[in-house]
């Protein structure tokens, strides 16, 4: 299949463009689109075949359910059954990276919930995903537009890189803001179960719903035998070509430990800006922000993950274990799960 790449970096202008993009989605076709998270790979979330073709695409495990991306929180009635948290947290933080579960209505096949009784369902804030699912008329089912085990895509060469051949239309819409993908919470009521951080944080979610209890998945690995929460926990999700070590200890013994490995051959680094010129030794360092800016070590960390893959000669891969307040939460979350919950303590 010879892919279409259309480069929109606002709706404005491009009606014809995404009208066009629209009409593939009703078809039945695949459109990869930014979102302010990360890259998606869109099908009509009312189309079966459409959801089948995500799959494929994707390399993706059938059991793992899709989010559906709709245009404005009350255009998710028809498909699931709303409730007051659900329209308190959207009034907060909607459109944005926030994705709520909530209970399924009929016209959202099986194939796309991965055969649960729930759907995810979320409202992106980027112009362009919105502009695009309302031209489209129906919800999109979008999971992350990677193969499945690479880290998420936060700009269209990533998706090129992955996807090309096996969609009709790549959206690229520059780099994605926040770089990691959305918070997701179910809700039982007006209490709350966090089952994937991102940029919405969890203090956040506590101003709206009674309670919030942080899946024990987001945190700690889960035994062969636990069932998940959300099934997309269960995966190893993205582990990099090297082994991934986080390290964890005050920054002078951090410090050190990285000054004498980088001497070493096959070690790479995922480091801090500030601490690029500690390194005058040849190890290929990723640097993913400064250490207090957890927001911009956030919207750098996959494309860094990107990086580091491309070099063969990396047996291991350190990197800082980031502290869990705020969107650190998140990263720790995508950190701990890529390293395989390995953990230095020096
Ligand atoms: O930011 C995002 O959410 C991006 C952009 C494209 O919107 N999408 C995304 O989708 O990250 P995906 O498919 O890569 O991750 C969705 C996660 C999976 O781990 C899946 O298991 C979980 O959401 N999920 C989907 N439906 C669910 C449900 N009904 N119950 C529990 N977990 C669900
Ligand atoms: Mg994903």
């Amino acid at each position: 299949m010879k892919t279409e790449i259309l480069t929109l970096s606002s709706p404005k202008g491009h009606e014809k463009e995404l009208e066009h993009a629209a009409s593939v989605l009703r078809s039945g076709g695949l459109v990869v689109f930014p979102t302010e998270t990360v890259y998606g790979i869109g099908g009509d979330a009312t189309n079966e075949h459409a959801a089948a073709r995500i799959y494929e695409a994707k390399g993706r495990p059938s059991d793992n359910p899709l989010i559906i991306h709709v245009a404005d929180p009350a255009d998710a009635e028809p498909y699931a059954v709303t409730n007051d948290t659900y329209y308190k947290l959207a009034a907060q933080f909607m459109p944005g990276p926030l994705t709520v579960i909530l209970p399924r209505r009929e016209r959202i096949p099986l194939s796309v919930t991965g055969g649960l009784q729930t759907v995810a369902v979320r409202c992106p804030s980027h112009p362009v995903a919105n502009a695009l699912i309302r031209a489209a008329g129906v919800p999109i089912a979008a999971p992350s537009a990677n193969l499945s085990g690479r880290p998420s895509p936060t700009l269209a060469s990533h998706v090129i890189e992955d996807l090309s051949g096996r969609v009709e239309v790549i959206i690229d819409g520059g780099e994605c803001e926040v770089g990691l993908e959305s918070t997701i919470i179910a809700l039982d009521g007006d209490r709350g179960t966090l089952l994937r951080p991102g940029a919405i944080t969890y203090d956040a979610l506590c101003c709206v719903c009674s309670e919030v209890t942080i899946a024990p998945a987001c945190l700690e690995q889960l035994s062969a035998d636990a069932r998940p929460l959300s099934p997309g926990m269960k995966y190893r999700h993205y582990a990099p070509r090297a082994s991934l070590v986080l390290l964890d200890g005050d920054v002078a013994s951090v410090t050190s430990f990285l000054v004498s490995a980088a001497s070493r051959q096959g070690v790479g680094i995922l480091c801090y800006d500030e601490e690029q010129a500690l390194f005058r030794s040849a190890a290929p360092l990723f640097p993913i922000g400064h250490r207090d800016d957890l927001g911009e070590q956030a919207h750098r960390l996959f494309a860094a993950l990107r990086a580091a893959d491309e070099h063969a000669d990396i047996h291991t891969l350190y990197a800082h274990l980031p502290p869990r307040e705020g969107i650190g939460l998140a990263l720790y979350n995508r950190l701990i799960r890529a390293a395989a919950h390995t953990v230095l303590k020096v």
